[in-house]
């Protein structure tokens, strides 16, 4: 048995409010403590984006009533709430801003939508910037001129990992995350595990999945990748498999199990894990310390990753059937056994907002 302290996932989406039907934060916050996770912090692409004082609330009022495990909601960045995002800092998560498409209506297309942002949100937290390519290096650029942390979400290609890492040799203030799917899947998803029969709807996620050399240089440069976060995006099978499929994988339950996985084939460390996992997400994102909390997980157990034992309300995993080794037991939540043998055992509710 290893014990490691409560986990971070720093980018997951709980589609509460307004698309409650692929998850909310009982279905997801239960999710993660399945996963190992005793804080989340959630994203703000939701229906309607959380934007304001009167959205974040929204997002607050459900976490509050249902979350089971901790949690703080992001801010997302529009064109023309700057000084209020700003003004709601000490309340969220972070600044996240939405530089390239994806899911979802916050979208900054213009540079000069980013300045006020960055000039105005404070120092001490963070923004994330879901930027990829040539989107990235403008937001190091950014982060340069305006001498403030940025975090990049979801790196997947090698261009990106090479130049974080010059950035940050030049002292410039960058982190970055990457995802487990971003690890272990390739562009035709022919990875190491068993992916026959993932339909065309069900490989979209944003960014896309990379080539084979984007996924080896990810793994050289585990050094320069300050955090595994999930980008837990649940849409329902039935969505993934339609003729509009959204982009999105659930990753809350595999996340752990898979890099547990790595571990034990001497991809990486504990340490890396816990570096990456816990030391650095709180670091980043400015966390309080979780009192009377852990996480034990059975490093020997084998067994297949199946959909039908996860609590997202997603229904599907890009990894099923994947053989796993490495098992969650137990989590210990502020002095209270959150989670134990596949059981959530406590209620909707006991969650708190890390940052009220
Ligand atoms: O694949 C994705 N899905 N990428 C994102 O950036 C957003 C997410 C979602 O919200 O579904
Ligand atoms: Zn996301």
């Amino acid at each position: 048995m290893i014990k490691l302290p409560g986990l971070i996932d720093p980018h997951v989406h709980m589609r509460e409010p307004g698309a409650t039907h692929k998850e909310d934060f009982d279905s997801g916050t239960s999710a993660a403590l399945a996963g190992g996770f005793t804080i989340v912090l959630t994203m703000p692409n939701t229906k309607p984006p959380i934007f304001d004082a009167e959205t974040l609330d929204m997002a607050l009022d459900a976490a509050s009533l249902k979350a089971r495990c901790d949690y703080a909601q992001f801010v997302g960045a529009g064109p023309n709430n700057a000084e209020k995002a700003a003004s709601l800092a000490d309340k969220a998560a972070g600044l996240k801003m939405y530089l390239d498409s994806t899911f979802g209506e916050l979208r900054l297309d213009d540079m000069t939508l980013w300045q006020p942002h960055f000039e105005k949100y404070p120092k001490q937290y963070p923004i994330v910037a879901h930027s990829e390519s040539r989107s990235m290096a403008a937001a190091i650029l950014f982060a340069a001129i305006y001498d403030r942390p940025v975090h990049i979400a979801h790196i997947s290609l090698k261009e990106e990992v090479q130049i974080i890492k010059a950035a940050k040799e030049r002292g410039i203030k960058v982190t970055c995350e990457v995802c487990p799917h971003h690890l272990f899947l390739y562009e035709d998803l022919t990875g190491f595990g068993n992916l026959s029969g993932l339909t065309a709807g069900r490989k979209e996620v944003r960014p896309r999945l990379a080539e084979k050399e984007d996924v080896d240089t990810l793994w050289a440069n585990l050094n320069v990748i300050d955090c595994f976060a999930t980008d837990h995006a649940p849409h329902t099978i039935e969505e993934k498999d339609s003729d509009n499929p959204p982009p999105g994988f659930p990753g809350l339950e595999t996340a752990l199990p898979l890099l547990l996985t790595a571990v034990s084939e001497s991809r990486l460390t504990i340490p890396d894990l816990i570096e990456k996992m816990y030391t650095n997400p709180k670091k980043i994102f400015n966390l309080p310390d979780q009192p009377e909390t852990w996480v034990e997980v059975d490093e020997n157990a084998i067994y297949e990753i199946k959909a039908e034992d996860q609590f997202t309300r997603c229904n599907w995993t890009p990894f099923e059937s994947w053989q796993v080794k490495g098992k969650v037991r137990k989590v210990v939540l502020r002095g209270e056994t959150a989670f134990e043998d596949g059981k959530i055992l406590v209620n909707a509710g006991y969650g708190k907002n890390i940052r009220s």
